[in-house]
């Protein structure tokens, strides 16, 4: 595909409360935070941004919530080159929320709250159904109703538009909407929730691979944390190392990722390149804290590539 593909990404809003705190607490235990921010986030949010911010030609479908942070959310994204003309304004709804623990280590917690995403119905998929069909591809997660995953999957495939589903947060999925997608891109938890598959090698992400290949998806990609990914076309598997940095927080480096990997897909890069591509954009990503904050653009990509030639 061409500079000029199209990507449609559907998906959430949310405001992440993020707290950093030595460790996560224990049930009936306080911890006394080191660091408090509120920064925009959202699943579907964080990998329109990344695209947005990679140089794709993106319309991303969500919904914001009638309050003030849901209107400078909007603004935000329009600087982040993405089209919001289907992100509409539910009045009565708040924006999406994510309360995040983030520990000493880096990892996080994430609890949600579906707010306005939760008004992201199928019946708002059609109204918005012409940006699907006129993409290349579209990007979706599963912080949106599920009815509404597979109803857009459904326009998508109908219309030669490719699917590409970041099944997370992990789930279990139908085999009816298993066998709309074209790319799926999960990490290891979900993997083993999709195929039953402890995912702890190598061997066991090809064999992941291959039962999620049985359910009619021909590119498999599995994030394997500082391993890499496991990138599985037809059964032919291969593992790409990521790049080594020192993580702040890993907050949206796998929406990063997502991003990234199909603004270089569309741009017409191979499988291995993009991967490559995004593994830079995520492992910037990880050096900074926050979801969209942390978000590189394209200039700090080409140029974090270039140094590891
Ligand atoms: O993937 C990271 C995102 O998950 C956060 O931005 C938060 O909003 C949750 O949806």
């Amino acid at each position: 595909m061409s500079k000029n593909a199209k990507l449609a990404v559907l998906g959430s809003i949310n405001a992440d409360h993020i707290l950093n705190l030595t460790h996560f607490p224990r049930p009936g235990e306080t911890v006394i935070g080191k660091q408090y921010q509120v920064a925009f986030g959202g699943k579907g949010a964080n990998q329109a941004v990344a695209a947005g911010r990679a140089g794709a030609d993106i319309a991303f479908i969500a919904c914001v919530g009638g309050d003030d942070i849901g209107e400078r959310i909007r603004r935000q994204l329009t600087l982040d080159n993405i089209d919001v003309a289907p992100v509409e304004c539910i009045e009565n709804e708040s924006t999406g929320v994510a309360m995040i623990f983030v520990n000493g280590e880096g990892e996080n917690n994430i609890g949600i709250y579906a707010g306005a995403n939760a008004s992201l119905t199928p019946t708002y998929v059609e109204r918005h159904q012409s940006v699907i069909v006129q993409a290349d591809a579209l990007l979706m997660q599963l912080e949106s109703p599920l009815e509404s995953v597979l109803a857009a999957a459904t326009i998508a495939s109908q219309h030669q538009t490719q699917v590409i589903l970041n099944p997370a947060p992990a789930t279990t999925l139908s085999d009816e909407l298993l066998a709309l997608i074209d790319i799926i891109t999960p990490n290891e938890t979900e993997a083993e929730i999709l195929t039953g598959v402890a995912v702890n090698s190598d061997e066991d992400a090809a064999r992941a691979a291959e039962a999620l290949h049985a359910k009619g998806i021909k590119t498999v990609l599995i994030t394997l944390g500082r391993r890499g990914v496991w990138l599985s076309e037809q059964n032919n598997g291969q593992r790409i190392a990521g790049f080594s940095v020192k993580a702040v927080d890993t907050i949206a480096a796998g929406d990063t990722f997502n991003g990234a990997f199909i603004t270089a897909r569309l741009e017409g890069k191979t499988m291995h390149d993009a991967v490559r591509f995004a593994h830079a954009a995520a492992a910037i990503a990880v050096t900074r804290p926050g979801a969209q904050p942390s978000v590189p653009w394209r200039p700090e990509i080409d140029d974090f590539l270039q140094q590891q030639d």
